[in-house]
């Protein structure tokens, strides 16, 4: 093997490798190609995709073509060019430590988790999912993984089917499930319709098989799930991801629930804790914020 040809292969690993975190805007052409036989289970059909087809930024580009969203505006905090409004300022913070964080570990996959339901666990997956792409060229994906109860594509406002549940019974290939809307970077892979037991879906291979492939076109990939005490959907869930956000939502969360979901993760890379739903009035950096910048104008 000629010394050209060594140091273009070793290039080409270093890409591939998690270490070097390649940014999403590179072009990257991932011909990652695993072998469909390991990661089928036994007597389960191969899904519907060329596994050693060139799967490329610009060919996910030119199948997925861009639909309709109609977001909840209410929640969905960066679809207006509202540069203030509450809460903003939150998610850009958290964005920053995550970039912070990144200089010192490999992290690109976030499950996003929590205790209990109702805790904002996707309003902090959406959220965090559209500020990462408010910064010019990266690209983020979003993956509803709320096989049991799913609520994205609701906040979205775009069709839950064909999704990741379709995906992981190889019905779809990966351009069959991504769904790209108005905001430029930011791509969304609903949950579809589970009629089969949830965990089982997701352990079953194909998972990681979608993140293999996914992974080196992205800057980042959050993915939203179910609450960590009363199914184990999460902590499945959180052995394909890098890091695991903790959403405890404010006067809600019970002290001995919120230990327990992270004992659930003890052997995870927890990487943070979201407090959410605090009062507008006690957040420190708002404070902060809004005294050196003027009180955005309320909302009507
Ligand atoms: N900080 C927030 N500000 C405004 N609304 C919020 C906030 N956090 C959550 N919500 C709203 O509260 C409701 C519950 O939040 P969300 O659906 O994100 O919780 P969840 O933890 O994902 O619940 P589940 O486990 O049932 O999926 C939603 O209507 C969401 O829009
Ligand atoms: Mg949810």
């Amino acid at each position: 093997m000629s010394r050209i040809h060594e140091a273009l292969k070793k290039a080409e690993q270093e890409r591939t490798e998690y270490g070097g975190q390649p940014e999403a805007n590179q072009t990257v052409a991932n011909t990652y190609a695993e072998p469909v036989s390991t990661m089928r289970g036994e007597n389960q059909s191969a899904p519907n995709f060329n596994a050693a087809s060139a799967f490329t930024f610009d060919s996910l580009l030119a199948r997925c073509p861009q639909s309709r969203w109609t977001p909840d505006l209410k929640t969905m905090l960066f679809f207006q060019d509202e540069e203030h409004k509450y809460g903003t300022e939150e998610f850009r913070t958290l964005r920053s430590r995550l970039y912070q964080l990144r200089e010192r570990q490999p992290l690109k996959k976030i499950l996003v988790t929590s205790a209990l339901p109702k805790e904002g666990k996707s309003f902090v997956s959406a959220n965090l999912a559209q500020v990462m792409v408010r910064q010019h060229g990266r690209r983020a994906l979003l993956i509803d993984a709320d096989l049991r109860g799913p609520k994205l594509h609701g906040t979205f406002g775009v069709t839950q089917a064909p999704g990741l549940s379709e995906y992981l019974r190889g019905e779809n290939d990966e351009f069959g499930v991504v769904q790209r809307g108005p905001m430029e970077n930011l791509f969304f892979i609903p949950a579809g319709h589970a009629n089969a037991n949830p965990a089982e879906l997701l352990a079953n291979g194909r998972l990681k098989f979608l993140l293999n492939r996914l992974e080196p076109l992205f800057d980042w990939i959050i993915i939203d799930s179910p609450p960590a005490v009363p199914v184990t959907d999460g902590v499945l869930l959180s052995s394909y991801c890098d890091g695991v956000l903790m959403v405890v939502r404010s006067n809600a969360t019970p002290f001995d629930l919120a230990r327990r979901a992270r004992q659930e993760f003890r052997d995870k890379n927890v990487v943070g804790v979201v407090l959410n739903g605090i009062d507008e009035g006690s957040s420190p950096y708002s404070e902060y914020y809004y005294a050196a910048y003027g009180r955005p104008a309320a909302k009507s």
